[in-house]
């Protein structure tokens, strides 16, 4: 029906205690949370935040006490709220009883409070609510800010001047974009914490909340299998990919200001190929293995513009459709070079990855969708059966791959022999195909997010200095294909994509995945 599903899972094996401070004491009256989604009349809060919070409140992982507003310039009263919210609600696939009572019970803790984003008013107005609804409880108050970037700043000094919390703990998440490079990114940091101390901003990159790329670690740390063969030494490439098989319908105007580099590879890529590339950290705490991503980062060299291939679609029809070009969406200026596609080889200069290409492709309106993590290994010096094997070794080489979305897997290409009384061999699949192994369905990402910001947990955030060094790698790419107006290569709507990523790989000696 073309509505978000509920993916609600109960993927705690403890349900956040809402009777813990800020240091975990008990309290005497209990506490309470009180999400504030603001933005709440947008697409973001509509799509993903309220259905992610009724799947926590359907699988009893939010706290006794809790309250969820939603603050907008638009004026709605709370039951417009519920209505608007209703819409987006759906009953999880296995169908369990009492979905339209949990519905009921969710919406009732829902409440709508309209205001300016730059106004102390309108937040000290939801401050009086909030108040109402916390009598009596330790307050803890989360901020979700679900609205264009340029009004960041505005809200968290309004807010954190009115809404804070007097005795618990008041937290913002922020989405993204956090600038559009190092310099202005620097700069929302700065004013960023005029107001918060770093430990109260929890800065989302949703795919850090994503089943497959939590599991990215778990896989290479608690198997012996592959940590040992982690580096140069047997691994001759690693692929990151990601890919929408529709356009920027609907977000046009905030799109073309980014492109795709900011929009995927600068935060959702590169936070993978971190969480990858990392050493081991000492411990599983949110500082050792923010610390050891940050020395990732650090490590890169900055990305030259030799090594982007940049692109961007055109309308094309087939089979009697027609899909429009990048350039017809009327919220896109006309002439716009701006990148829907790139593609990107970068490098790690430490001992462990020293001369491994890692190759990054993201692009809008191609042929597929799809996110993978795909790692190519070396040869086997002097294969015993390379005569058996049909393909040229090059193409037989193992190749692990992470199948971040849909269809969530991982699975190892090997050789293997084709059963019968010849020696031939082919390359065939060790395959964890989530949905046969795992009956539960995987929670999305922002269920993940929202419960951890909740409980204080910052292992999945992005602190400022990692976000400093990310920026490093990208922020001379960026200057100099706009100061030079570098003019992408046109792909057609549905396409794989332009020729010149193929290209790029190969100066590698890579094919994609
Ligand atoms: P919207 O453009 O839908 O904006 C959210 C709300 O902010 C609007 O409903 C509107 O509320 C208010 N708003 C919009 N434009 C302005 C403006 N120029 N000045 C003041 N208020 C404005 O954004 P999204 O919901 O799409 O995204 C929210 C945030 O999340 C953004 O930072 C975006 O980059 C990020 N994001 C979004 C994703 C998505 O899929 N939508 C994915 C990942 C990140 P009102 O008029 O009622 O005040
Ligand atoms: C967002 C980007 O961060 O991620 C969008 O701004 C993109 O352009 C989206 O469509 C993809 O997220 P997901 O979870 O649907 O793969």
């Amino acid at each position: 029906n073309g509505r978000p599903q509920i993916s609600a899972s109960s993927f705690r094996d403890v349900v956040i205690d809402g009777r813990q401070s800020e240091d975990g004491a008990p309290e005497q009256g209990g506490a309470t949370v009180s999400i504030t989604v603001v933005g709440a009349s947008g697409d973001l809060a509509k799509k993903k935040i309220f259905p992610a919070l009724f799947a926590l409140f359907y699988e009893d992982c939010l706290p006794e006490h809790f309250t969820v507003f939603g603050y907008a310039r638009s004026k709605m009263s709370d039951e417009e709220l519920r209505n608007m919210i209703s819409l987006t609600l759906t009953c999880r696939i296995d169908q369990r009883e009492n979905c339209s009572d949990k519905m009921e019970q969710f919406l009732k803790r829902c409440f709508y409070q309209s205001g300016q984003y730059n106004s102390e008013e309108g937040f000290s107005e939801l401050d009086r609510k909030l108040r109402e609804k916390e009598a009596g409880k330790l307050p803890n108050r989360l901020f979700y800010l679900s609205i264009p970037p340029n009004i960041f700043v505005d809200v968290v000094r309004s807010a954190s001047r009115t809404a804070s919390s007097s005795s618990g703990w008041t937290r913002f998440i922020v989405e993204k974009p956090f600038g559009r490079d190092s310099e202005s990114s620097g700069e929302l940091t700065r004013s960023l914490k005029k107001y918060l101390d770093e430990e109260q901003i929890f800065r989302i990159d949703h795919y850090l909340g994503k089943e497959l790329v939590e599991n990215l670690s778990v896989l290479r740390f608690s198997n012996l299998v592959f940590e040992p063969l982690w580096s140069r030494n047997y691994i001759r490439n690693v692929q990151l990919i990601f890919s929408e098989d529709f356009g920027t319908e609907g977000r046009g105007g905030y799109f073309d200001n980014y492109g795709i580099i900011r929009d995927i590879m600068q935060n959702h890529l590169l936070q993978i190929l971190a969480l990858f590339a990392m050493e081991t950290p000492v411990s599983l705490a949110a500082e050792d293995i923010r610390n050891e991503k940050v020395k990732v980062l650090r490590s890169m060299r900055k990305l030259r513009l030799d090594d982007v291939v940049v692109g961007q679609y055109k309308g094309h029809s087939k089979g009697g459709k027609s899909y429009p070009a990048y350039v017809d969406d009327p919220t896109v200026p006309s002439g716009s070079i701006t990148p829907t596609f790139a593609a990107a080889a970068v490098f790690i200069d430490n001992a462990r990855w020293d001369g491994v290409p890692f190759l990054m492709k993201a692009g809008k309106a191609l042929h597929t969708r799809r996110a993978e993590i795909r790692v190519q290994f070396r040869r086997v010096p002097g294969n015993l059966y390379r005569r058996n094997i049909g393909a040229d070794l090059d193409k037989a080489t193992n190749e692990l791959v992470l199948r971040v979305q849909p269809d969530e897997a991982i699975y190892l290409k090997i050789n293997n022999k084709v059963p019968g009384l010849g020696m031939r061999l082919d390359s065939s699949e060790l395959n964890l195909l989530y949905s046969e192994r795992y009956r539960r369905e995987i929670p999305d990402a922002y269920e993940r997010l929202l419960l951890d910001a909740m409980e204080g947990e910052r292992r999945l955030f992005i602190r400022s200095d990692e976000l400093d060094a990310a920026w490093a790698i990208f922020t001379p790419v960026l200057r100099e294909l706009e100061e030079r107006r570098v003019a992408p290569e046109l792909y057609p709507y549905g396409s794989r994509g332009p020729v010149g990523a193929h290209y790029l790989a190969a100066n590698y000696n890579v094919r994609w995945g």
